[in-house]
């Protein structure tokens, strides 16, 4: 299994703060933010990790991370000249993806839960991770039957389908390059995530656990707050 995780975007909801650096490098209490999806990886017994940047950012990952050397893994990188969509990354990913399954983990999402046995256990298909939420509106959304199976998926739903979001982390096998290259683009004019899941759960190859511990995407001034509370206090931190 190889690891991408998606680091590019505008940040646009943190400007001003994202004005001179990307938003996966602002610090969560004692590091930057992308250490934390990168680690979810890591724990899953990924070695090769891409990171997807934008133009301007990339100098900043590359100083930050490096080779992997440190780290026992290999990092590759790649651009996303535009941000057209989270399921671009398998695009980009493609020559790294090579004949391999792949986990893709957004850059600003940080969970408390430890992904590593669905990794470490992942077949075949795709697996998402899904959170019960108060804003569900926001989010991929997810629908279940009566025996706890996937029925429906909906990106930003107008209306009420579940309070389940799809988190930042996702698990597909190979197939999801060329699922990626048939999309089409949506109204807003990205390649959409969800679409991909939705690809999967037609065929009935798609599975979806629950995120029982805590999920933040980063993205608001709000989140940002709370994601330094949450490291902090796992830290130590002294003034908490
Ligand atoms: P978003 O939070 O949807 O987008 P953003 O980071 O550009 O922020 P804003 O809405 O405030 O402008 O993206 C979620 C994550 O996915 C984030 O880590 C950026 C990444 N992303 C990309 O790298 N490329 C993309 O095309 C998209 C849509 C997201």
């Amino acid at each position: 299994m190889k690891g991408i995780i998606l680091a590019g975007g505008s940040g646009t909801r943190l400007s001003p703060l994202t004005k001179v650096t990307s938003k996966q490098l602002l610090p969560i209490y004692n590091k930057p933010m992308i250490y934390y999806p990168l680690q979810t990886l890591i724990a899953g017994g990924i070695k090769e990790v891409l990171i997807i940047t934008a133009p301007e950012r990339a100098g900043d990952f590359l100083r930050f991370l490096g080779s992997g050397k440190e780290l026992g893994i290999k990092f590759t990188y790649e651009i996303q000249d535009k941000p057209e969509g989270i399921a671009q990354a398998f695009i980009i990913g493609e020559n790294f993806i090579g004949d391999d399954d792949v986990a893709l983990i957004l850059g600003d999402n940080i969970f408390e839960d430890d992904f590593s046995e669905d990794i470490k256990n992942f077949k075949t298909g795709g697996h998402v991770f899904a959170k019960q939420v108060d804003d569900p509106e926001r989010f991929g959304v997810v629908a279940f039957d009566g025996n706890n199976r996937a029925t429906k998926i909906v990106e930003k739903p107008k209306e009420f389908l579940s309070d389940f979001a799809v988190t930042g982390l996702y698990l597909y096998d190979n197939r999801v390059v060329e699922i990626a290259k048939n999309l089409k683009p949506s109204e807003r004019g990205e390649l959409e995530i969800t679409d991909v899941n939705n690809v999967y759960l037609e065929k009935g190859e798609l599975t979806v656990s629950t995120v029982e511990g805590a999920w933040l995407d980063a993205g608001t001034f709000d989140s940002l707050l709370e994601a330094n509370l949450l490291i902090a206090r796992k830290e130590g931190s002294s003034i908490l």
